[in-house]
Formats: C-alpha cells, structure tokens, sequence
C-alpha cells in the first residue's frame, strides 16, 4: 500500500488510510526496534537532509536515529552557523543542497507554510518537521500511536489537549488527526490561549475549567506555553497560570477515574505540569518520544521511493 501524497506537509492533507498505514507501518518499526539489531536496508542509497531552521531536541534526534535505523545517509543542516546568516534564501540553500543529490528533505521552520513553499519548487519529497505555528504532523502521529498502544483504539476515546491552543501546531495537528480517526476532542485553557472560533471552525468542544475537562477525558495531552510566539501578555505570570490551569497530583487524585497523561515536550515543569505528574505511572511521556522514531523511520519509508520493499527486506 502506498500513501496518497508525495510530501508529509500536515495531518490536514492525510486520509484515514494514510494514518492507518502509517500507524501499522510504525508498529513494524517499533518490533524492529526491539530485536539486537535494530538496523534494516529499507532506505540504503536514499540521502536525506534534516533542515532545522528552529530550535529541537526531541524532533531532530528522532528523525537522525529513523533516518540511521533505515540505513539511509544523513546530511544536518542548522541555520546557525550557516549562510543563511549571509543571506541565502530558503530556496537557494535547499536547492544547492539538492544539487548534491539527496533524495528527501526533513524541515522544521518557524515560519508556518514554509515546507508549503518548498514542495512547490522542489522535487524532493518534504517531511515538516513543524512549521510555525500551523502543523507538526508526526508529534500527532506518534501521540495518536502512543494512545492506540495505551488504550487500544483512538475510536470513541476523549482526548482534551490542555493549555496554549492558540500557538500550537501540536494542538493542530492533533485535532485534525483524531477528529479523522473517530476520537471526541476537547481543548481547554484560559479563554485567551483558545481561538475564539475553534468549536464551530474544528468541531471542538471546549472548556475553560481545568477540572471539568480533565473529569471528562480518557487522555489530557498537556501543552507547553509558547512564550516564543506571543506578542501580547495573554495571561497574568506563570504562577497565575499554575494555579488555574497546571496539571497537578491533586486534581488528578480527585478525579472519578484514572487518566493517561501526555506532553510532547519540551516540559515547563511547574508551569502547566507539575514533576510528581510528568515522572508518574499515569504519565506515558517517554514513550511517546520512544514511540518517535519507529513512526518516523514509518513516515519516511512510506514516503521514499523505496516504499515497495519490505521492512524486512
Ligand atoms: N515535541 C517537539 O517537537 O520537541 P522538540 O521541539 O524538542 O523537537
């Protein structure tokens, strides 16, 4: 089976068959990441460049061991040290390094369209890596491959995504993802950090009372706040925040049921997540960033032109 789009630019763009394949793909991946060794030829003689034009942990080491554990030959490009400092547009740096025959192309960039912009002048197939504040499509991915394994399905399940809806393109990605795949979404924060027209627009309920939305969920995937794209004081300080929004061990305690606690990193502890919950049994965080790379060594199979070999090949 084969992915109906050349480039991975947004969840909005997938089917549900996309997702499911690329989710049954991933589950391949992850036994793979289980044997002694963990390689396979999948992506041999495939050259991949990982563009990074904004700051990551997780993402870039993520797709650099997916990359690796294909087989495939990797290229790292910062923007920092680089000549973009010099002036080269986006395209003249891609296209020069194109020139040097690499294959596919992984990029984060803070402007959001950009992977857009690029898939329209470029052969290569581009993966985003997010971009700015419109889609990081495979966080969506390996979160809804977190749940799946957790909870068994994503059909039927509650998932709130708490905290700074507004700036987030893990909020985005998310929606679009599991709204297709069948879940019941709900954001919840402060007014200020929820579009006002999210409900209608997304087909989203919304709530503004932390302990309500989380009464209500199976999962509360908890979102950093993007201090780097506000502009405007949208809350009173951190603290503030804490005490109304923060997912806390005594709100959870005082739940009628157990819930799955997700964040896609990186974590603001004591801002909208306290330590004694992002280091509990309730919480599944690592395992989403484990759960990373055999949905992008997935992702990045599916969308090369090796894709009709076997995974064991
Ligand atoms: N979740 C995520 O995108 O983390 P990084 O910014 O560290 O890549």
């Amino acid at each position: 089976m084969q992915l109906s789009t050349k480039h991975l630019l947004g969840i909005k763009d997938l089917t549900q068959e996309d997702i499911s394949l690329i989710l049954s793909t991933a589950a391949q991946f992850k036994e793979v990441l289980q044997r002694p060794v963990k390689k396979v030829p999948s992506l041999r003689d495939i050259t991949i460049v990982n563009l990074f034009y904004e700051s990551s942990t997780r993402t870039r080491i993520s797709f650099e061991l997916a990359e690796k554990r294909l087989s495939a030959d990797t290229i790292n490009f910062t923007a920092s040290g680089s000549s973009v400092s010099k002036g080269e547009t986006l395209l003249d740096t891609v296209n020069n390094i194109l020139s040097m025959k690499v294959d596919m192309v992984v990029m984060r960039h803070s402007a959001s369209g950009a992977p857009h912009f690029l898939a329209k002048h470029i052969p290569a197939a581009i993966v985003n890596a997010g971009d700015g504040i419109n889609e990081h499509p495979t966080q969506a991915l390996l979160d809804a491959f977190s749940i799946k394994e957790k909870l068994g399905s994503l059909e039927g399940k509650k998932i709130v995504l708490v905290g700074d809806i507004m700036h987030s393109r893990v909020a985005l990605s998310n929606i679009y993802l599991l709204k297709k795949m069948g879940a019941e979404v709900m954001v919840a924060g402060p007014p200020t950090l929820i579009p006002k027209y999210i409900a209608e627009a997304l087909k989203v309920k919304v709530e503004y009372n932390l302990q309500k939305a989380l009464a209500w969920c199976d999962v509360a995937n908890v979102l950093r706040i993007q201090l780097e794209r506000q502009n405007q004081v949208l809350f009173s300080s951190l603290r503030e925040y804490n005490l109304a929004y923060g997912v806390t061990k005594k709100i959870l305690d005082g739940l009628p049921k157990e819930i799955v606690i997700m964040h896609p990193g990186p974590i603001n502890r004591g801002v909208e997540i306290d330590s004694d919950v992002a280091d509990s049994d309730r919480s599944i965080i690592l395992q989403q960033v484990e759960n990373g790379v055999a949905v992008r060594m997935a992702v990045l199979y599916l969308l090369s032109p090796k894709s009709s070999t076997l995974v064991n090949g």
